[in-house]
């Protein structure tokens, strides 16, 4: 089911913060976010991830200055996990360039001065109660805003993530989601702190794709949709082998995007309790949601607080691509820079 805009807010585009581990999905939804009219995107902020964070910097800033919005600072944030473990990054998903080999290689912008977890803080106290915190990486950002401002989970209108699996397999493990097995500490700390929180995971995400009808009505469009074609190419690539045996990608996070903008209304999406698995076990970075309630329409729980997105309808993906494809040409040149 799809909506124009979330009726709560009485017409009014929901305020955003976005953090991305900036590779091939987070483009799109970063594009998403900065495009559609029940969005205002307030700050973008970026995280080790897919790539390492000066790469997954660079990505944000050209994608925002692509989609003509310069206007929307970009805050660098860590580069590696809360526990100080190496950082492990998928440039075998997402290309090098965390643009599937296929981006501009040109530097766009510059970032704000300060941290994204200070950047969450600062725009949280600016918009008390207003501001989404939609984080589809790694969770190290939100931790550490966590840690420097513990009041955090008052002063936002909740948090939605792109990450876990309730009762889909994993993706790193047989259990474990890779933006919540990259961070299993920090991913912890976002789940027990006191705020509505929304989980879209794998449930979902990997049933709404992309395939290459979409990409070459993507690459019929603007510059924009152009582009997009062009960085979901290696990425298909990735997905053929690795779990659908046929070039289709998923869009994972622009679900959450669109989920919490609540342009995407979920079909069946239960408040349950859930916790992350910390152990060194083989169930580290799993997410555990409490489901038992299933066979009896979930009735409420003590102390549930996570929404947990378990259905979607997969047609959404159509209205992405009408979205992206509609978005016109390029605020920033997209021919690649000869490198020296
Ligand atoms: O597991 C999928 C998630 O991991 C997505 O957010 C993708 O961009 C990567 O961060
Ligand atoms: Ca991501």
């Amino acid at each position: 089911m799809t909506a124009d805009l979330r009726a709560d807010r009485a017409g009014r585009p929901l305020k955003m913060v976005l953090d991305c581990d900036t590779g091939v999905d987070d483009t799109l939804a970063i594009l998403y976010a900065a495009l559609h009219p029940a969005v205002e995107l307030v700050g973008v902020g970026s995280v080790w991830g897919n790539v390492d964070v000066e790469t997954a910097t660079r990505n944000s800033l050209h994608t925002v200055h692509m989609a003509g919005r310069p206007e929307v600072p970009v805050a660098r944030g860590a580069a590696g996990p809360l526990t100080g473990a190496p950082a492990v990054f998928a440039y075998h998903v997402h290309g090098r360039d965390g643009q599937g080999n296929a981006g501009t290689g040109r530097t766009v912008g510059e970032p704000v001065a300060e941290t994204a977890a200070e950047q969450i803080i600062r725009l949280a106290r600016a918009h008390p109660g207003e501001v989404e915190v939609v984080a589809v990486g790694p969770l190290t950002n939100l931790a550490l805003a966590l840690g420097l401002c513990p009041e955090l989970p008052e002063l936002v209108s909740g948090v939605t993530i792109m990450g876990g699996a309730a009762l889909a397999p994993g993706n790193v493990t047989e259990v474990a989601e890779a933006n919540i097995w990259c961070d299993p500490e920090a991913a912890a700390a976002v789940f027990r702190a006191p705020w509505p929180l929304t989980m879209v995971g794998l449930d979902v995400t990997m049933r709404t794709t992309l395939d290459e009808g979409h990409r070459t009505r993507l690459a019929a469009g603007g510059t924009i949709g152009g582009y997009v074609a062009g960085i979901l190419d290696h990425y298909m690539g990735f997905f053929a082998e690795a779990a659908f045996g046929e070039r289709r990608s998923c869009l994972h996070d622009v679900l959450a995007v669109a989920v919490a903008a609540g342009t995407l209304v979920p079909t069946l999406a239960p408040t349950v309790r859930a916790y992350v698995e910390t152990g060194d076990g083989p169930t580290r970075g799993q997410t555990v949601c409490d489901l038992r309630g299933m066979y009896m329409g979930f009735p409420t729980q003590d102390g549930a607080r996570c929404r947990v997105v378990l259905e979607t309808d997969p047609a959404f993906a159509e209205a992405v691509v009408d979205l992206i494809q509609t978005a016109g040409d390029s605020a920033v040149p997209l021919d690649r820079e000869e490198q020296a």
